[in-house]
């Protein structure tokens, strides 16, 4: 038996010879630079494939297409995008900077499409933003395909937002604004209209088996006793009746088929995507639905170890051929299996689901003791990565803490979820909030809210303290580490939009109603202070500013500072030795903080949002919903 180095060796001399015999030159430049990276990825690469595949036997054969590949799509890489990746390189934690500010938009609803998008530029430059995340903007099927999220072509952009050209000249402007691109990489599965999937569709056995398809109901009756319906709204289980009567399997919407990734091919196949859309100048892609990418019988189908060696297969790919490109990864799952994903060889930054969820928890309840336990036992994670932070996504809210985090204080998940919901969908007395219910499944009780920050804070039903609440919340994300995040609308109070009801493709799913058009009368009146608006757009800009001149708040390095108040939230931040104590208050009535709880600190401190001094030695009070950044 061969040793693990003589393994190595031998799949190395067999990947060159390979690579020979299909006439790969060597001998220049930049295949030389590709080879020094590939010398110190391959030993990687091939331990994760051997893992993944080495029961296939054409595992090497397929390892030799992929580094074939992989150097081709690197010899196409523009050369301003190679020149990013050295200064990259040069330093890995640019993304770690208090400066460091995300938003997202679709380009339609924003903008039109790629080409106005052009036009907004210089506002994002002006606002701070320094990474702008466009959802999905692929081809992709005509009425329904769940906003994006089912893409038909990744190398073509949809016809009404541009062209591939359109987008590179973006990507480019944008890098010029320093403002990093981001995109999805919906790679869990494709719409049943992509080449592949009309192929498979069709019979063909090669194409089929890019996709999970059976012929018959007894596996997907066996998969189905324990995987769990997301969209049970769209069908019942995880599979769907082709039209030739076979069965496929489809965890979202019936339209959106799950790739096979224990087939190699498909590896392979979506490897040489993900590196196209690097090669546009996409500096981040969002790993979408990554809990979901592997399956085995008697399993859940989420968070399976194969999935991680999966994602550190691609990651390993892109170091060696698109070495800048970064990967965030979305897992709205539970905060155990989320934190399983962020790691620098798989995805090193991470939407920050928990902590989002528990600020709508805490303004529910006025009680901040979970998302207190949150931040004390959840939040860190390794020092070269990032959580995004964030109010909310252009998705629903699930209620994804912890049960066993939350039954220590006595509380029970299921029945607090039950509350969650009542109270966001405007179902419970005094509720401030205007949310809709999103996918409520009888067979488990479980649902989640959609709608706007300023719908569900309070202001669209005009309660007094809406924008404070809002406020409060994106004080949170822009202070607790990592990138916050920024729903592009929501700095000047974009309200629920209903209209989706009269658009078939889109009348089904309420997540809509939490995605408007450009609230262009609410931009206008963004510096007029007598408005809604302008209070809201002062308040963030504010905001904004205090993060950018806080080296404190860069990095993630965060740890919890008990306020012995049960409405009041505490941690503190040390980014670059700057010390700052971020206190919350989640209630609607003025709270006080005990001097005692101060002996250790500075005994006068500022708060670095609205410059006001603090004598913390004789005590704290915060208004209703302050948030005080004190250094
Ligand atoms: C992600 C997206 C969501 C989409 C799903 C399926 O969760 O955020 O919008 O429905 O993936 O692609
Ligand atoms: C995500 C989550 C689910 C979410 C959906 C998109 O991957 O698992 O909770 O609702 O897809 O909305």
């Amino acid at each position: 038996m061969l040793s693990i180095t003589q393994q190595l060796k031998a799949a190395e001399s067999y990947v060159f010879a390979t690579l020979a015999e299909a006439g790969v030159d060597w001998d220049n430049a930049d295949a030389r630079a590709f080879r020094t990276r590939f010398d110190a990825e391959f030993p990687r690469l091939f331990n994760l494939f051997a893992k993944l595949y080495g029961e296939h036997e054409d595992c090497l054969d397929h390892l030799a297409t992929l580094i074939g590949q992989s150097l081709a799509c690197w010899q196409a890489r523009p050369d301003d995008l190679k020149a990013l990746d050295l200064s990259r390189e040069a330093q890995p934690d640019w993304f770690q900077s208090n400066k460091m500010l995300g938003a997202f938009c679709y380009v339609d609803r924003y903008a039109g499409d790629l080409i106005r998008l052009k036009d907004h530029v210089p506002y994002f430059a002006d606002l701070g933003i320094t990474y702008l995340h466009l959802m999905p903007l692929f081809d992709c099927p005509a009425e329904n395909s769940d906003g994006g999220y089912a893409v038909s072509s990744y190398r073509d952009v949809r016809s009404d937002l541009g062209t591939m050209e359109d987008l590179r000249d973006l990507a480019k402007t944008l890098r010029e604004a320093g403002i990093s691109l981001v995109v999805d990489f919906v790679f869990n599965h494709t719409s049943n209209e992509h080449e592949w999937a009309r192929k498979a569709a069709q019979g063909d056995p090669e194409f089929s088996d890019y996709y999970w398809i059976f012929e018959d109901r007894r596996m997907p009756d066996a998969y189905e006793r324990t995987v769990r319906e997301v969209f049970p709204d769209d069908h019942p289980g995880a599979f769907v009746q082709m039209e030739d009567g076979r069965w496929i399997w489809t965890t979202f919407h019936s339209f959106q088929w799950d790739l096979n990734y224990s087939n190699p091919a498909v590896f392979c196949a979506m490897s040489q995507e993900m590196l196209s859309l690097a090669n546009q100048g996409v500096d981040l892609i969002r790993m979408d639905a990554v809990a979901f990418i592997w399956k085995r019988l008697g399993t859940s189908c989420e968070s399976l170890p194969e999935a991680h060696l999966l994602l550190q297969a691609f990651n390993s790919v892109c170091r060696m051929a698109a070495p800048s490109l970064l990967f965030k990864s979305e897992a709205i799952v539970h905060p155990d299996e989320v934190v399983s994903y962020i790691d620098p060889k798989e995805c090193p930054i991470s939407y920050n689901p928990l902590l989002m969820a528990l600020g709508w928890e805490a303004l529910a309840t006025r009680k901040v003791e979970l998302i207190n336990q949150a931040i004390a036992r959840r939040q860190p994670i390794h020092p070269e990565c990032a959580w995004v932070n964030y109010v909310r996504s252009h998705d629903d809210i699930g209620w994804t803490f912890a049960d066993e985090d939350a039954a220590e204080f006595g509380i029970v998940g299921f029945d607090h979820r039950r509350f969650l919901n009542a109270f966001y969908t405007n179902r419970f007395d005094g509720s401030f909030a205007r949310g809709e219910p999103f996918q409520f499944n009888p067979k488990t009780g479980d649902c989640r809210v959609c709608g706007t920050t300023a719908s569900l804070t309070g202001i669209e039903a005009g309660d007094p303290g809406g924008i404070d609440r809002m406020i409060l919340l994106y004080s949170i994300a822009f202070s607790a580490g990592g990138i916050p995040l920024i729903s592009l609308g929501d700095e000047v109070g974009q309200l629920n939009d209903h209209s989706y009801k009269d658009h078939p493709g889109q009348a089904g799913d309420q997540r809509w109603v939490g995605r408007p058009m450009r609230p262009d009368g609410l931009y206008d009146q963004r510096d007029d202070p007598t408005t809604t608006a302008g209070k809201i757009f002062a308040r963030m800009k504010r905001l904004i500013d205090a993060r950018r001149s806080a080296p404190g708040l860069s990095g993630n390095a965060i740890r919890s500072f008990d306020t012995q108040n049960p409405h009041v939230l505490g941690y503190v931040r040390n980014g670059e030795g700057q010390e700052i104590y971020v206190l919350a208050n989640f209630a609607d009535t003025p709270q006080n903080l005990d001097p005692q709880r101060f002996l250790e600190t500075m005994p006068r401190m500022t708060d670095l949002i609205t410059g006001e001094a603090f004598h913390v030695r004789t005590g704290v009070s915060l208004g209703p919903h302050q948030t005080v950044w004190l250094a």
